[in-house]
């Protein structure tokens, strides 16, 4: 198979990485890249967004196989584009990939098929309804941008004043561009939060083994929000009862909605959860995988990873070959100095071998680039590094082993990823 990864972060290295390891794979193209793909795949310079480029790259190469990675081509409709052209693509239509693409037509599905979610306030498209609103609502208010602001576009209030300067921001100043247009509001959620991930054909599904991601920049969950800071996955994060009853309340609601209203899903469905005192909760849907969830889950695919998506693409996914190591998964992310705020880039990477050398460790690249024989930082989120172990605590040991090996100017990361126990507080079930 000759297949082509689409995106250039943590999350496209781990499917490179793991894709290659198939037996039934040749030749991996990855648009665009970056400077650890481009070890395990031939990068390609095309935006990930670009969907006119990659039909085009497409038509020339012509792969067996598309697996995408970000959400902004399936939101502009990659999936359709490559399908109608008889060509197999991991990933949902443009109509589906509104779940993520669409907080406003997500939550009013959700409403739709009584699936459990934070009560809805309203959606506006004037900041002065919006205003007029709030003196109603109890706080914490969460404020959603209705369309992609890549990983801004949320806020959860706790005060009037809070939601006000935010709906100014967002809707008066325009700073998120296009998608905070309009907004929603509904209720704030307390509890744990876990991403269950799961792939489907359309009508059969496999739920992924659960991660949980740490948004915030510093330990202690302090600081402002980020992409992601580390992720890590132990069957621990999702006693079996929780996982039936996701399952049945979540779920399968939503994609047997989906179907029935015409646009079936394919791909991989992100459900991001509040697990609270009623039960599991939907606070958001992502029609892709999750950055870095993706890199710890990816460490633990005891299976092969190009036949399972061939199958996906073709609409016979058997759910039983999604076979697991036991144990447990971790990833650290270093991240360069400023972020998620102003950062530079260019820095010169070292340790990379030699913290590969620890056992069980893959170091994956997310914002980096090659320069003749070096690594160099180019983005934010420069490395996960990623390990697995037979405990949650060996998995980490090697992680934070392995970040200690690797420096570059300015660089930090988290130290407490996974610390937070690998049990869940209230699982609500
Ligand atoms: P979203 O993109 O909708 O998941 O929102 C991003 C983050 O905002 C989530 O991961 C939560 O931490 C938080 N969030 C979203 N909705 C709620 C809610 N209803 N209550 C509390 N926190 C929320
Ligand atoms: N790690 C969260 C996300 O990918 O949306």
């Amino acid at each position: 198979m000759n297949i082509l990864v689409i995106g250039g972060g943590g999350r496209e290295h781990a499917l490179v990485w793991k894709l290659k390891q198939s037996p039934r794979v040749e030749k991996i193209w990855c648009a665009p890249g970056n400077g650890g793909i481009a070890r395990d795949a031939e990068c390609v310079t095309i935006d990930a967004g670009d969907v006119a480029g990659l039909v085009a790259f497409a038509e020339k190469k012509l792969p067996d196989l598309t697996v995408v990675g970000p959400e902004l081509p399936l939101v502009d409709g990659i999936g359709d584009a490559f399908r109608e052209r008889g060509w197999a693509i991991v990933g949902p239509s443009k109509l589906a990939a509104q779940l993520e693409g669409s907080k406003i037509f997500s939550k009013e599905f959700l409403l739709r098929h009584r699936i459990p979610t934070a009560k809805m306030y309203g959606s506006f498209d004037s900041a002065k309804d919006a205003y007029s609103a709030l003196p109603n609502l109890t706080f914490p208010v969460v404020i959603k941008a209705d369309g992609l602001c890549a990983g801004k576009g949320v806020l959860v209030a706790q005060d009037f004043e809070q939601a006000r300067y935010f709906i100014e921001r967002v809707m008066e100043k325009n700073e998120l561009g296009a998608g905070g247009r309009r907004i929603l509001l509904e209720a704030g959620l307390e509890g744990d939060e876990l991403s269950f991930i799961i792939v489907t054909d359309g009508k059969r599904y496999a739920p992924l083994v659960p991660a949980r991601d740490h948004k915030r920049l510093l330990d202690g969950n302090q600081g402002p929000n980020t992409g992601g800071m580390g992720a890590y996955s132990t069957d621990a994060l999702l006693p079996e009862e929780l996982r039936t009853s996701i399952v049945a309340s979540v779920l399968e609601p939503t994609l047997a909605g989906l179907a029935d209203q015409g646009t079936p899903y394919q791909g991989f469905l992100y459900i991001g959860l509040m697990l609270g005192p009623c039960g599991p909760q939907v606070l958001e849907f992502n029609c892709r995988l999750g950055d870095p969830e993706t890199q710890a889950i990816v460490a633990r695919m005891d299976f092969d990873l190009a036949e399972v998506l061939q199958n996906v693409a073709s609409g016979r996914l058997v759910a039983s070959k999604l076979r697991w190591k036991p144990g447990a998964s971790a990833c650290v992310v270093l991240a360069s100095g400023g972020y998620p705020g102003k950062f530079q880039t260019g820095k010169p990477v070292d340790g990379l071998a030699s913290a590969e050398q620890i056992a069980g460790v893959k170091v994956l690249h997310a914002g980096t680039k090659r320069v003749g024989n070096e690594i160099v930082t180019s983005g934010g989120r420069v490395l996960g590094v990623t390990a697995v172990g037979p405990t949650l605590g060996a998995a980490l040991g090697s992680a934070y082993a392995a970040a200690e090996k690797i420096r570059f100017d300015r660089m930090h990361y988290r130290k407490d990823i996974g610390r937070q126990g690998n049990t869940l507080r209230a699982t609500g079930s």
